[in-house]
């Protein structure tokens, strides 16, 4: 179904680029995806002989396992090029002779051979400056012929988005009138990108869900994340608050989504020329973070939420630190239906930006 308006289309931030009904359509092709998965329907004719590229920059459980399942399933072909083994794609201003290639030459490459290409990058290979990563994805579709599939970087995790957002339909059936709470928790590690929790502010306020973002101060999101939230919530006639009570924040809540994440402050920083004016600060942090070693996700602050409320985490989890056991493991806790979600959520969105016979 080449025609399909999101065919050749990149996945970069959806959360700005697509529209709610265009959310709405992915969500309702994964969940058919996953119909057709439980009934053993085989859907190998959908994108039979297409290969997808992957490129990850981190580490990753469940995006690398359900990419690489989800085009295998869609009847496709999974190619991992691991960085290091091939040479390091590089902007233009940050290469080094015969160790990176230009990314200009890299994406004309792959777009000869394959039909998407997807990407991780945040942190450290993006010398944790804030928006890097982003750039870089971006920089792979100014010269690529096939969608770039953004598979989390310094500012979204659309995957998870989706994913989650597909979990929520499952659990309410909608979003209208569903109190979503994106909060932060504490970690003993602060290398922690801004992107699930700036997806997961994004994406259900786009779909009309009640917004809370809850976050002790120095923990604030990218303010033109917040401020998108709000014009969301205004289009909507739902709500986006912010607020540094995890408590009350937690207060009749349908959704709590607790997920440690940096402090902006602590992050590198370049001039309008690429130079580096400041060093990542990630042990600075270590201060902010203790001080907030109670924005623990436990029983107690469970009892707060809707009886028929539910706990929801990306995963990896930091438990004991961003979470309670009994709460992870327990009645209201969906991190394994989101987990699972991720497959069919992926699949959908290859099926249609690589031109799928549906
Ligand atoms: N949630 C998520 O993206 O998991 P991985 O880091 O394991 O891919």
């Amino acid at each position: 179904m080449r025609s399909n308006k999101f065919f050749g289309r990149d996945w970069l931030s959806p959360e700005i680029d697509y529209t709610k009904e265009e959310w709405e359509s992915l969500i309702k092709l994964a969940i058919d995806l996953k119909t057709k998965y439980s009934l053993n329907e085989d859907t190998s004719h959908i994108l039979k002989g297409q290969t997808l590229y992957t490129m990850f920059f981190n580490s990753s459980l469940r995006t690398r396992s359900t990419f690489a399942n989800g085009i295998q399933q869609l009847g496709g072909y999974h190619v991992d090029l691991e960085p290091g083994k091939t040479y390091t794609p590089a902007r233009k201003g940050f290469e080094i002779p015969y160790k990176t290639e230009r990314i200009s030459d890299v994406a004309r490459v792959l777009s000869r051979t394959g039909n998407a290409l997807a990407i991780r990058m945040y942190g450290k290979p993006s010398q944790w400056i804030y928006g890097f990563a982003h750039e870089t994805l971006k920089e792979f579709a100014k010269w690529s012929d096939i969608p770039i599939i953004n598979m989390e970087d310094d500012i979204y995790h659309p995957c998870q988005a989706l994913a989650d957002m597909m979990t929520i339909k499952e659990k309410f059936g909608e979003f209208k009138k569903k109190k979503f709470v994106i909060s932060w928790a504490y970690s003993g590690s602060t290398a922690k990108p801004f992107a699930v929790p700036q997806s997961l502010a994004l994406a259900p306020s786009l779909l009309g869900m009640d917004v809370v973002l809850a976050r002790p101060k120095g923990f604030e999101l990218d303010p033109k994340v917040t401020k998108q939230c709000k014009a969301y919530a205004e289009q909507n006639g739902s709500a986006f608050e912010e607020t540094d009570d995890m408590e009350a924040a937690f207060e009749d809540a349908h959704v709590v989504y607790p997920k440690s994440w940096g402090a902006m402050d602590y992050f590198a920083k370049i001039d309008k020329n690429g130079k580096k004016v400041k060093e990542e600060n990630l042990d600075g942090m270590k201060s902010l973070f203790e001080k907030n070693k109670d924005w623990i996700c436990d029983e107690k602050k469970m009892k707060l939420i809707d009886k028929n409320g539910i706990y929801m985490h990306c995963l990896p989890a930091d438990r004991d630190m961003e979470v309670t056991d009994p709460v992870i493991d327990g009645p209201q806790s969906v991190v394994f239906d989101e987990a699972e979600n991720r497959l069919h959520a992926q699949k959908a969105i290859m099926a249609l930006l690589m031109g799928g016979r549906l």
